[in-house]
């Protein structure tokens, strides 16, 4: 079993397979060019899968594999079947945009992937243009579809940013509640790669808006190992919030992060990272294990933003962590 200094159980591994991505999200990447880890950096599939298969031998249950945006790596869903082949009751999920889904979501079904969460930061495609720096909303909608009649099951993530999409929670909202998709609204995490001057809208502000139209939600009590606090309305259709800004958010955290490159990242706001490259790459699988032990042994108790509240400013994006 995985615990870390804080006796907390790690059983969920995010594995980023590439840092590259076709958007450029005004909370995330820089919207001027910028260079890319080069390819021969990252680690292949068959090295991942090696700390993949490790890991789960040490009690991980659920992998997600995460980007920037996973679908541009080639043959994604080769590597997806290389874990569902060696444990099929993995909980496998993937995080992306959703763009390239309409081509490649039946692949990955067939491969073993069980479960699917999408970015859509608004229905309205102008300003989702504004968001992704790029028109966008067609395809993504048309991958969600695609997703959903494969028989994925699928989570929305909305991000939203004022002055940009805030107009836009409640269309997303009930774009989700008529389509029978979970959603979360997810508090901007700030970090020197977003747009400058990008700000989110806090927990409060985004229960404000809801409540214009629902004044009546109730609070569900937390699960625990989720990232989201979850209400629900008089109908019974609930929607989540991903309060990282707040005292208690990682109190429960059990996961774990790899980067494409190979590093082990124990939290989304923690400047240290070990790589497990080199012990991988020379088939010294155990030394890996032993790194991730020292990784969780040293993981914070709580991520900045936590700490400090609104002041605080990651100098790593999501596209990097894997979000
Ligand atoms: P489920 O498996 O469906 O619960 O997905 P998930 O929420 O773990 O995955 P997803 O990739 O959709 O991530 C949603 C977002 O949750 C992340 O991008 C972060 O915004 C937030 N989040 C997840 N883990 C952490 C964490 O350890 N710290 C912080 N601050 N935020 C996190
Ligand atoms: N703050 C909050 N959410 C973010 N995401 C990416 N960058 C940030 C950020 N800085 C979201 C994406 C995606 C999920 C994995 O994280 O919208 O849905
Ligand atoms: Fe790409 Fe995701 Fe970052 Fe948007 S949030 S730029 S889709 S990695």
């Amino acid at each position: 079993m995985l615990i870390d200094g804080f006796g907390r159980k790690h059983d969920y591994l995010r594995v980023s397979v590439t840092e590259r991505c076709n958007f450029r999200c005004q909370y995330c990447m820089p919207e001027k060019p910028f260079s890319w880890v080069p390819k021969e950096n990252l680690l292949s599939y068959e090295d991942l899968f090696k700390f993949i298969k490790a890991s789960i031998d040490e009690g991980i249950k659920k992998v997600r594999i995460t980007g920037g945006e996973p679908l541009l790596r080639e043959e994604l869903d080769v590597f997806i079947k290389m874990i569902f082949d060696y444990k099929n009751d993995i909980d496998l999920a993937l995080t992306t945009n959703g763009y390239l889904l309409p081509k490649v979501a039946q692949k990955l079904k067939d491969a073993g992937l069980k479960r699917i969460n999408i970015s859509l930061d608004s229905l309205n495609p102008a300003t989702a243009a504004k968001m992704a720096q790029k028109d966008v909303l067609e395809k993504v909608l048309e991958g969600i579809q695609k997703a959903s009649d494969v028989g994925l099951k699928i989570k929305i993530n909305c991000v939203p940013v004022k002055g940009v999409n805030d107009n836009d929670i409640l269309d997303v909202l009930e774009f989700c509640k008529t389509k029978g998709y979970t959603v979360r609204f997810i508090e901007f995490m700030e970090n020197h790669h977003a747009k400058d001057g990008a700000k989110g809208l806090n927990s409060d502000e985004i229960k404000a808006i809801i409540s214009q139209k629902y004044p009546n939600f109730k609070t569900v009590p937390r699960d625990t190992s989720s990232p989201a606090q979850y209400y629900e309305l008089e109908d019974g259709f609930q929607f989540g919030i991903i309060e990282p800004h707040k005292d208690d958010f990682c109190a429960k955290c059990n996961r774990i992060r790899l980067t494409a490159e190979g590093f082990l990242i124990p939290c989304l706001y923690f400047e240290d990272a070990m790589s497990i490259k080199d012990a991988v790459q020379n088939n010294r699988v155990d030394e890996a294990v032993e790194i991730l032990k020292k990784v969780l042994a040293n993981k914070p108790e709580k991520n900045k933003w936590s700490v400090k509240d609104d002041n605080e400013i990651s100098s790593r994006a999501f596209y990097q962590t894997g979000g």
